[in-house]
């Protein structure tokens, strides 16, 4: 365990830059690993997370190379080529990483175990087991569908039409390049729009991927197998949900003006900017551009004060991973803020209303869980009493739980003790030190 006191700050100045986004960083590495020929990838998110999937395509046979000025060389296998892995591939704290490369080994004839930590061991997997199932895969799963399990990829596998009953891009993603070495037609039906990176991305090196809307507004996704995929030069852009802590700290802090670069603002991924200019955050977009087939932007955040709102159920999917830091941000806020449609943060890398329920009380915050959200009393602009000598809030090995309650002790009169730190390491390890840097601590 790592233990740190987050106390009350100066104001946020200057310019900080976010490292490479999360979700676009496992999918470089994995449909690198699948080209033929070598892939050059800038940016790559260098967090706990990628270097597992990483460590697992080199498993199956990728070379996957850091150069010294911090380009990432992939030299693929081609789609079908994937090798029988020798040992168990360790996902670490890794649900993406699980997810989509049981979805690669699924179609391939090969046998994987995948193993975790305690909190990706708690999360379900049976939302990918069942249409994996269908696929002709064959699983051996602990209890409740979870990890370690071993899953026998079959080949041929057969093609799907799957309706999806959580808005998932993992479940999504994980069948899609399931079907990358399918053959004939994969169809995914994806009812509420979530991330876009892997179509995105697969459309990049080549796949046939075609987007459809149904008549119910459904998007209808069908990929063809047996694809081949040609190797790709990949920018990654900044990633919108690392940047949230430094947007909503900046909006916190009084006398704050930072400008955050390089953030992702794929509309499937940005929502918590709109949420945060709706409660009345100074926001401002700057020199708006593409980066590696992805909008981006220079964000310039200012103090504000918050006032609470309902917010939208229908925002959920496209800023599912920034709730912990919108729950700060409303607990600083004057009046209520009400979050509903929030299931699916029970089984994040942690129970995430539970877990920020608990965290905000603890720090003096107005909170109260229901089954899926919390509701929120805000202090109005005035600092959270912070936490008490000898009581830390609890982050469960979830990193943005730490990083949240790290932006909420900038907003304290006492200080927030976290727990434990290292779980940051997983999607952001530079965080604590940009966070002294634009701080001036
Ligand atoms: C991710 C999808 C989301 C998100 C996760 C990354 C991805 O999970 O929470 O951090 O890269 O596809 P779900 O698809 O399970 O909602």
């Amino acid at each position: 365990m790592r233990p740190r006191r987050f106390s009350a700050t100066g104001p946020l100045k200057g310019r900080i830059r976010v490292p490479g986004d999360k979700s676009i960083s496992h999918r470089s590495i994995m449909l690198g690993a699948l080209a033929v020929g070598e892939t050059c990838v800038t940016g790559l998110l260098e967090g706990e997370d990628v270097l597992s999937t990483a460590a697992a395509m080199r498993a199956m046979g990728a070379t996957i190379i850091r150069d010294d000025a911090g380009t990432w060389h992939v030299h693929g296998v081609g789609v079908g080529g994937l090798l029988q892995p020798q040992q168990a591939l360790d996902m670490g704290n890794s649900g993406t990483s699980t997810r989509l490369l049981m979805g690669l080994v699924a179609s391939h004839p090969i046998t994987a175990t995948f193993i975790g930590d305690a909190s990706l061991s708690k999360r379900p997997m049976g939302r990918v087991i069942d249409p994996l199932s269908t696929m002709g895969a064959e699983f051996t799963a602990s209890p409740g569908g979870r990890l370690p399990l071993t899953l026998r990829g079959m080949s041929p596998a057969v093609p799907i039409e799957y309706r999806l009953p959580v808005a998932s891009a993992q479940v999504k993603s994980a069948i899609l390049l399931a079907g990358l070495n399918t053959p004939g037609i994969t169809t995914v039906i994806e009812p509420v729009p979530t991330r876009d990176h892997s179509e995105r991305m697969l459309r990049g090196f080549g796949a046939d991927l075609t987007v459809d809307i149904a008549a119910d507004g459904a998007r209808m996704i069908r990929i063809a197998g047996e694809a081949e995929l040609k190797p790709q030069t990949i920018t990654v852009p900044g990633d919108p949900s690392s940047a949230a802590f430094f947007i909503v700290a900046a909006l916190l802090v009084e006398g704050s003006d930072l400008v955050v670069e390089n953030v992702g603002l794929n509309p499937t991924r940005a929502a918590l900017i709109d949420v945060l200019r709706l409660m009345g955050g100074s926001i401002e977009e700057l020199d708006r551009r593409d980066v590696g087939g992805e909008p981006v932007a220079d964000l310039r955040v200012r103090h504000s004060l918050l006032t609470g709102i309902d917010v939208d159920p229908a925002v959920v999917p496209s800023m599912v991973d920034e709730f912990p830091v919108l729950f700060v941000a409303a607990a600083l806020a004057k009046g209520r803020t009400t979050t509903t449609g929030l299931e699916e943060l029970r089984v994040k890398e942690s129970d995430r209303i539970s877990a920020m329920h608990a965290a905000l009380q603890l720090a003096g915050a107005t909170v109260t869980e229901t089954e899926d959200g919390l509701i929120i009393d805000g202090t109005g602009g005035d600092p959270l009493p912070g936490t008490r000598e000898g009581h830390a809030v609890v982050t469960h090995l979830d990193h943005r739980i730490a990083m949240a309650l790290a932006v909420a002790g900038l907003a304290s009169r006492n200080g927030i003790e976290v727990d434990d730190t290292r779980p940051i390491a997983t999607s952001f390890p530079m965080f604590e030190s940009l966070l002294a840097q634009v701080s001036g601590t």
